[in-house]
């Protein structure tokens, strides 16, 4: 590795803040679809006027704005997908990643301490749990796409997706097969959101929510199928084990658990987004982690489920583990 790349790599933080602080700051929406000078845009958001014109300085240098004299316009990237009311626009979700930047600055301490470090505090303010939703929507929407036909609808009519955030899975598991029905279960700080995110989908009629801690609480016991996406990554192996016995309990004979995590190879190394989204647990929650196909099947088995198997999601970041109970 040269030593430019070393310099890279170590200033890559730099384009990182620079558009998650034009994004809180709300330059881009701003901008809008007009050419402005930075004077202009200062007085409006309520920032200092040299601050404002050398962060759309840098915004041009890393492509997000264009400028010509003294006025900026937003790039084509910056049009579509960070000026609020775009389809395409992302800037809610990226606000996540301004909660996940204040985890990682505590990195170091997090290593030493082998936890997320003190001053990361794990319940949510409405805001973030807004932005936290627009984060998980955005990248459930995508990803159901691949994961929807990898599913095994055959003789399920009731499921549950435990931790289902926005319901985003169970959007488009419903949008896919007319006889299902699905319940969500989250914190009750989330549910009115998934609740709207199900309304606009039109699915309030065949999509139930109910407020519940999975660590804590029984599911029912009538489920042909219980959906946990994205939710294993944040507890301990201990946790891990009573949910998936939780689940168990939660289904019918015959239905199955189907896991969806990152799953990492056994050296804890590939894929890379596993391998560093386990520092994103290690910062971030008490005893999260990203975890193995051996350590989730192994739990799976050990919870009583039969025929256990993977199914890679395409293209290669996420899996699927499913058990069935027999
Ligand atoms: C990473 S998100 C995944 C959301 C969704 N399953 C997906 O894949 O898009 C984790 C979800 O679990 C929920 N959650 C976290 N802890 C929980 C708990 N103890 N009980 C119920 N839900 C919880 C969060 O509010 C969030 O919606």
């Amino acid at each position: 590795m040269s030593d430019q790349r070393i310099w890279d790599i170590a200033r890559g933080f730099q384009p990182s803040r620079i558009l998650l602080t034009a994004v809180e700051l709300g330059i881009f929406a701003e901008v809008g679809e007009g050419a402005v000078e930075s004077v202009h845009v200062a007085e409006r958001i309520g920032a200092d006027a040299r601050g404002t014109d050398r962060l759309m300085n840098a915004l041009v240098a890393i492509g997000l704005l264009e400028k010509e004299g003294d006025r900026f316009r937003n790039s084509e990237d910056a049009r579509e997908n960070l000026v609020p009311g775009k389809p395409g626009y992302v800037g809610g979700a990226l606000l996540h990643n301004v909660r996940m930047w204040d985890a990682w600055t505590y990195l170091t301490e997090s290593v030493r301490g082998g936890t997320s470090f003190g001053r990361v505090q794990h319940e949510q303010s409405p805001d973030q749990g807004e932005s936290f939703m627009a984060a998980m929507h955005n990248v459930s929407t995508q990803r159901a796409v691949e994961v929807t036909p990898l599913m095994d609808f055959a003789g399920v009519a009731n499921m549950l997706d435990v931790g289902g955030g926005s319901g985003g899975y169970s959007i488009a598991f419903c949008n896919a097969n007319p006889g299902l029905k699905s319940t969500v279960l989250d914190l009750p700080e989330i549910t009115p959101i998934t609740r709207r995110y199900i309304a606009e989908a039109g699915l309030s009629d065949r999509i139930s929510v109910v407020e519940g801690d999975f660590n804590k609480n029984e599911f029912g016991d009538d489920f042909d199928l219980v959906y946990l996406s994205m939710i294993l990554h944040q507890n301990s192996n201990v946790e891990n084990v009573a949910l998936l016995q939780r689940a168990w309990r939660a289904l019918k004979p015959g239905g199955r658990a189907v896991v969806h995590e990152f799953v990492l190879d056994e050296q804890r190394v590939s894929p890379p987004n596993a391998a560093v989204f386990s520092l994103n647990m290690l910062v971030a929650t008490p005893e999260g982690d990203s975890y193995t196909e051996s350590e989730i099947g192994g739990w799976l088995t050990f919870a009583g489920y039969k025929d256990v198997m993977r199914r890679d999601v395409p293209p290669g970041l996420s899996a699927l583990m499913i058990g069935t109970k027999p």
